[in-house]
């Protein structure tokens, strides 16, 4: 059974600071112990290099890396562990997929078809890949409130020679879940592959690569209860394979000669040059041990649980506006009538209550929501419906004079 109060003393965040209501999960979680106890157990006990020493405390560490793989590679099912290269975070896994499929793949013509919800880390690597093979950006037309328009989507392959697909799991901001599945399907119909951001749904939904039948999969570790400065880019292995790494240095080469010419690691080694964020990677095993442990199924419905509670309530006031009623996954956008988001932001912070507030990295949703500036709470499974009612009563009583004597 799902205990959220259990849940709760696991986070020495929550523990620690008894009256913060945290609703800013989305930008990153809170960690529980066994991560940070993974970490510190790293640091007192195991502290040596991967791949490179020849005593047991190296070898032991080297091995505890490599499973990682696996255990990644269970909870997203992928089909193999050599598909499942440790980076720095989503954005170097975006990065990753753009600079070097772009490359090697684009040319004058190609289209790399994504959307005006994209977080900036999942569109300016392909500008960048575009503006260096000559390709082009094309954008699919969503429904005006964010939501994904699959006939829309269907049309532009008719249009256009598309190459790439670039599209998240989850929008950032409204919290939609975009249909991956029949997305893919579409794109490889067409002959065209297919990069996902997983930032915002894999530390949520149960997530099946196969099933799914995405090409590559980015997200991270700290949003996902793990560590920052960690991240995974999934990509089924023959892709993967012809892939150029970003990085060269020791540990992704096998050899190299005078003349200049390098023999590369294996995928995934050849992509992870230099010493890894290898307390990362062991603290980012915890997080996906523990989430196991309370099961992404139950995870996922609570996240439901939240959202409903937090929409039904916010649609009762007649001071705000919300953006994304339909969204299940804990994140909520609204703004409060007449009053500017950071200045709102500033009043809930007064009272312990954080948020985020402006564009949230996705500076062209504007262009489909008609909003530039939203309060973002988002939520994840240690937070609880009595906070949400707590917010709500907060939000109920905001006024523009609450804001600036919160702000003088
Ligand atoms: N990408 C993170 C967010 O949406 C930082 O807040």
């Amino acid at each position: 059974m799902f205990d959220v109060e259990k849940i709760r003393k696991d986070f020495p965040m929550i523990v620690n600071n008894p009256d913060l209501i945290y609703f800013d999960s989305a930008a990153t979680s809170f960690k529980p112990k066994c991560v940070i106890d993974e970490i510190v157990n790293y640091y007192e006990h195991e502290n040596t290099n991967i791949h490179r020493g020849d005593y047991d405390i190296s070898f032991r560490v080297s091995k505890a890396y490599d499973d990682t793989r696996k255990t990644v590679a269970s909870f997203i099912n992928a089909k193999d562990p050599k598909s499942i290269v440790f980076t720095y975070g989503s954005s170097s896994s975006l990065n990753t997929v753009a600079i070097n499929y772009g490359r090697k793949f684009l040319k004058k013509g190609d289209v790399v078809l994504t959307s005006q919800v994209e977080h900036a880390s999942d569109i300016l690597p392909w500008f960048k890949a575009c503006e260096n093979s000559g390709a082009k950006i094309s954008y699919v037309p969503f429904h005006k409130d964010g939501s994904f328009d699959l006939e829309e989507y269907k049309k532009c392959f008719e249009k256009e020679k598309v190459k790439i697909v670039a599209l998240p799991h989850v929008s950032n901001v409204l919290g939609y879940i975009y249909p991956i599945k029949e997305i893919c399907a579409i794109a490889h119909e067409n002959g065209a592959v297919v990069s996902v951001d997983g930032a915002q749904s894999v530390p949520h939904i149960k997530i099946d690569v196969q099933d799914l039948d995405v090409d590559f999969l980015s997200f991270s570790s700290h949003k996902m209860l793990g560590p920052a400065g960690v991240g995974v880019l999934y990509g089924k292995f023959d892709l993967l394979d012809q892939l150029d790494p970003i990085f060269y240095g020791g540990g992704a080469n096998a050899r190299f000669y005078e003349d200049g010419s390098i023999i590369l690691q294996e995928t995934p080694e050849k992509f992870e040059a230099g010493t890894p964020d290898i307390e990362g990677v062991l603290g980012l095993k915890k997080a996906i041990e523990y989430l196991q442990s309370i099961g992404m199924e139950e995870i996922e419905k609570y996240g439901e649980e939240l959202s409903d509670h937090f929409i039904s309530k916010l649609e009762k006031l007649d001071n705000v506006e919300i953006y994304n009623k339909d969204a299940r996954t804990g994140i909520v956008t609204f703004n409060v009538k007449g009053i500017f988001a950071q200045d709102a932001a500033s009043y809930f912070n007064s009272l312990g209550i954080a948020v985020r507030t402006g564009n949230h990295c996705a500076k062209l949703l504007h262009n489909i929501i008609d909003v530039n500036e939203t309060i973002r709470a988002s939520m994840y499974l240690y937070n609880t419906k009595e906070e949400i009612d707590r917010f709500i009563d907060v939000i109920k009583d905001t006024t523009i004079e609450k804001c600036v004597d919160s702000i003088l």
